[in-house]
């Protein structure tokens, strides 16, 4: 019995070490086409995810995890071998290289770097502070649009002949003065950035979006009366000389006829 179970001992260690081998490294080809599924998933994740959220703009902020997954999808077919250099590289149309440059790409041509706390090699790690903080005051400031206009903020085609509003755009302008003066603060601080600094597009849109409709839609920007003021006061001390010497000489000329009366009274008598 003893001695039975000493001879099975090696073939039952054979055994564990020849499925432990076949664990670790499946057929090559095999591998490489689950790794290809994945980042084909993935990639599309990433994609709807960016067209989904291409209006309002907040690309950067909703899909940092759908392209850190993307990354990590690629990172995996670069690390095994024989699936990157054998399989994927000698392929002439370089289909999964391609998809990884439109990942990338559009990530780096949103300014998205810019949102967040970054690894060394570039990968995103948290939202900046102050990316946060801009997107609660541009919540209240939307907020207060909504509140006092029941203009809603998601961008839909304008509707002039529903938008019945001066009344409701004075209160607009009056109440949310405040709000969107600390918005335009917080936009500026992140602005302010070393040189070259490039604000992420989350942001830079949102602050595109609602100055137009501060400007455009409610009408609050005063800079139409200031223009009008300024003109006029420019106008103004451009025709002061005009006006003095005008003056004076109608004065002269007064003086002159008073003289002249007055000499004439003098003949008369
Ligand atoms: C892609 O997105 C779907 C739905 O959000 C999710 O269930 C799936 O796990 C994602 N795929 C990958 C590979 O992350
Ligand atoms: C698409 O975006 C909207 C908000 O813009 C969100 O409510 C919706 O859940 C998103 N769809 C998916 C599948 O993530
Ligand atoms: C909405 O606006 C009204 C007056 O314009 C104000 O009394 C009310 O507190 C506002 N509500 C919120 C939630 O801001
Ligand atoms: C625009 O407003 C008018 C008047 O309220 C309404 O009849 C029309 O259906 C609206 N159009 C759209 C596209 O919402
Ligand atoms: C504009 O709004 C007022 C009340 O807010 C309403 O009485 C009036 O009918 C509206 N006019 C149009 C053209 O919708
Ligand atoms: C702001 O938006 C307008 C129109 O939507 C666009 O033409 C302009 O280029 C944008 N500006 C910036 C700085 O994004």
């Amino acid at each position: 019995m003893v001695f039975f179970v000493s001879l099975l001992r090696p073939c039952i260690f054979v055994l564990i070490w020849q499925t432990r081998t076949l664990a670790v490294s499946p057929s090559p080809g095999g591998d490489c086409a689950k790794l290809l599924k994945t980042f084909a998933e993935v990639v599309s994740n990433y994609t709807y995810c960016a067209v989904n959220n291409s209006r309002p703009f907040r690309f950067c902020c909703v899909c940092e995890k759908v392209y850190v997954t993307a990354l990590n999808g690629h990172r995996s077919i670069v690390q095994d071998n024989d699936c990157h250099n054998d399989l994927v590289l000698a392929e002439k149309y370089q289909i999964v290289e391609s998809a990884y440059d439109f990942v990338v790409n559009l990530w780096k041509s949103s300014n998205c770097p810019a949102c967040f706390e970054n690894d060394k090699d570039g990968t995103p790690k948290e939202i900046k502070t102050e990316i946060t903080e801009f997107f609660h005051k541009l919540d209240a400031v939307e907020h207060c649009f909504y509140n006092n206009s029941q203009i809603h903020v998601i961008p839909v085609p304008v509707n002039h002949s529903a938008s019945n509003s001066s009344a409701k755009v004075l209160s607009v302008c009056d109440s949310c003065d405040k709000s969107y003066g600390t918005l335009k603060e917080s936009y500026k601080n992140i602005e302010s950035g070393p040189e070259g600094y490039k604000v992420c597009a989350d942001v830079s849109a949102s602050m595109n979006y609602t100055r137009q409709r501060w400007s455009n839609n409610f009408h609050c920007v005063k800079i139409h009366s200031d223009l009008v003021s300024v003109v006029a006061l420019t106008v103004f001390f451009c025709f002061l000389p005009i006006i003095f010497y005008t003056s004076l000489r109608l004065q002269g000329t007064a003086s002159k006829d008073k003289k002249l009366g007055t000499s004439l009274r003098v003949n008369h008598r």
